[in-house]
């Protein structure tokens, strides 16, 4: 058992992960500016603390007396504030509320990152050299909150530079986070419900139709702090279902939606995801159980009644 601070534990994500956490057995300390009355946190100690506040941040961190740190508080919205509040604000917390890790002596220190970093969505065009995109994939921030959620990984990198291994960290990029009440109707982030984000692709396209249940970040979570003391030091990791969000192959939809993917995204057939969690499988020996079509009661189509991508008249 250990005991975890989680930053931003109230939060979208936040709120399944200490649940999670708490149900395999750990002690759960929560800080976030909100106190949660969600019923999931019964049980974790919240603590109502600003973590932009770096004294106040430290403090509360050094009497978690933790062994794990889980830093997810953010602005975690791409254009919900003013770039340069978006990128000092998250690119501060991470580096005060990381370092604070460090010096209460915390020895597991893991930071949320994002798979926006990759910069799919440019305004001015964007491709990647293959699909499915994989950690090795350079990273192209286009906005203050990618920016600010590589500078997150660099911080944890710098951090084990000046700490060597005494001290584990890694990042980890969730992709598009649906947590259990929004299987059931509740509104995903972006203000749809997850059968919208399936009735109609063009508003799972700018996610590259990537999602995880959060529940699975949880045991990611989980499975990742146990193996911290003996994987590679700063690593960072994909977490994303084994499928897409789609009803159609991403073969078929990505060109729609990213022009220039045809050749690209000709092998993500079936229910193939844009992003791949095999580092996370190879290195920690984890992955999700949860997928769109198991929460949601559709059964998967047959493989061969999906028109072949090429023809580009079945796609219209
Ligand atoms: N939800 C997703 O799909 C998704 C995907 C990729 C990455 N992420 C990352 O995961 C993390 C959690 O995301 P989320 O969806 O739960 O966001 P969220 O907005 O629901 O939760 C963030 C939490 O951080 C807290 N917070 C923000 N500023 C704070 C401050 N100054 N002091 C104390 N607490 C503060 C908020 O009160 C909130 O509870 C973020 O770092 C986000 O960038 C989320």
């Amino acid at each position: 058992m250990s005991r975890i601070v989680v930053t931003g534990g109230a939060g979208r994500l936040g709120r399944s992960l200490v649940a999670g956490l708490a149900d395999a057995g750990h002690e759960l300390v929560s800080l976030d500016r909100a106190v949660s009355d969600a019923g999931e946190l019964q049980g974790v100690e919240q603590i109502a603390v600003d973590l932009t506040d770096t004294d106040a941040a430290t403090r509360a961190i050094s009497d978690a007396r933790a062994d794990a740190l889980i830093h997810l508080a953010a602005i975690a919205v791409p254009f919900s504030a003013p770039e340069e509040v978006i990128l000092r604000t998250n690119a501060a917390m991470a580096l005060g509320v990381l370092s604070a890790g460090v010096a209460a002596g915390i020895p597991r220190i893991v930071t949320a990152s994002s798979p926006t970093v990759l910069g799919y969505g440019a305004p001015t065009g964007w491709l990647p050299e293959r699909l499915p995109l994989d950690e090795t994939t350079p990273a192209k921030p286009w906005n203050a909150y990618a920016l600010s959620k590589l500078l997150a990984e660099q911080t944890i990198a710098m951090l084990a530079r000046q700490t060597g291994d005494s001290t584990r960290f890694a990042a980890f990029r969730p992709c598009y986070v649906i947590a259990p009440e929004e299987w059931r109707g509740a509104l995903t982030q972006q203000g749809h419900t997850v059968r919208e984000r399936l009735d109609d692709p063009a508003l799972s396209a700018p996610a590259l139709f990537n999602y995880v249940d959060a529940r699975d970040v949880a045991t990611f979570i989980d499975t990742l702090l146990l193996a911290l003391p003996e994987i590679p030091n700063a690593e960072v990791f994909f977490v994303g279902a084994d499928d897409a969000l789609a009803r159609r192959p991403l073969a078929e939809l990505l060109p729609r939606f990213v022009p220039g993917t045809e050749g690209l995204a000709a092998g993500l057939t079936g229910s193939a995801p844009a992003f791949s969690n095999a580092k996370a499988r190879r290195v920690l020996g984890w992955r999700p159980v949860h997928t769109w079509r198991g929460e949601l009661g559709e059964a998967a189509p047959e493989t061969s009644s999906f028109p072949d991508p090429a023809r580009k008249d079945v796609l219209a």
